[in-house]
């Protein structure tokens, strides 16, 4: 997380949708000791419970929709320019349902965190619980990552198992991953903040050092 972490770090949430990821980490971030302030959340998409979440407790909150640039590359180029003004510590992909860019990624590559509702390298993709539900595995998760330019690829930060049960729907699944992925979100996003990390090829160390 270079440069070293400030105290609280700086954190920018992107979120699409309902954020109950986002609500666990605003909820945590009160806390004194946490180390990590939420100062700006970010959508793809105007008029998502995410947006509103955000707005209730007085957090920025800005919109970029893919649909009012030219193509993904000039998106992807803005979404990183706006999270900058933010001058964020650590970017928290949270419910996030784009890929970000190798323009993003130039600004915040190796400091950007993404959740994912699978054990990777299992299931990548927009439909983890679902695949792993029609795969019949009887033990999925979450896997908390450090986003590279692939598809739920980057190096491992945390993983948490979640039971597959026999009368699970894809809802169903989902909600029980996400009680436990929202745990894992907030315990990693606080410690990475307090600690700072560095990446030891697809390692993730704690402590500032970083060797590149
Ligand atoms: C999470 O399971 C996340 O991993 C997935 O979408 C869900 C977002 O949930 N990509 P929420 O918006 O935080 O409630």
């Amino acid at each position: 997380m270079p440069p070293a972490p400030r105290t609280p770090a700086r954190l920018v949430v992107l979120v699409s949708g309902s954020g109950t990821n986002l609500q666990a980490l605003i909820d945590a971030s009160t806390a004194p000791d946490f180390g990590a302030e939420i100062v700006a959340v970010g959508a793809d998409r105007d008029g998502i419970e995410g947006l509103a979440r955000a707005e209730r407790h007085g957090i920025e909150t800005f919109v970029l929709s893919t649909r009012d640039f030219a193509d993904r590359a000039a998106w992807d180029e803005a979404l990183g320019a706006q999270v900058e003004a933010y001058a964020p510590d650590l970017v928290v992909l949270a419910g996030f349902m784009k890929l970000t860019g190798p323009a993003f990624l130039s600004r915040f590559g190796g400091r950007t965190l993404n959740t994912h509702p699978a054990l990777s390298p299992a299931f990548p993709g927009m439909h983890g619980p679902r695949d792993a539900l029609a795969y019949g595995v009887k033990v999925t998760g979450a896997t908390l990552f450090v986003v590279d330019e692939g598809v739920d690829t980057g190096p491992i930060v945390a993983q948490v198992a979640v039971p597959v049960l026999d009368d699970d729907d894809e809802s169903s699944l989902h909600e029980r991953i996400k009680t436990s992925e929202r745990a894992m979100l907030v315990e990693w996003v606080g410690t990475l903040a307090r600690n700072g990390f560095h990446l030891d090829d697809r390692a993730v160390r704690l402590g500032d050092v970083n060797p590149r």
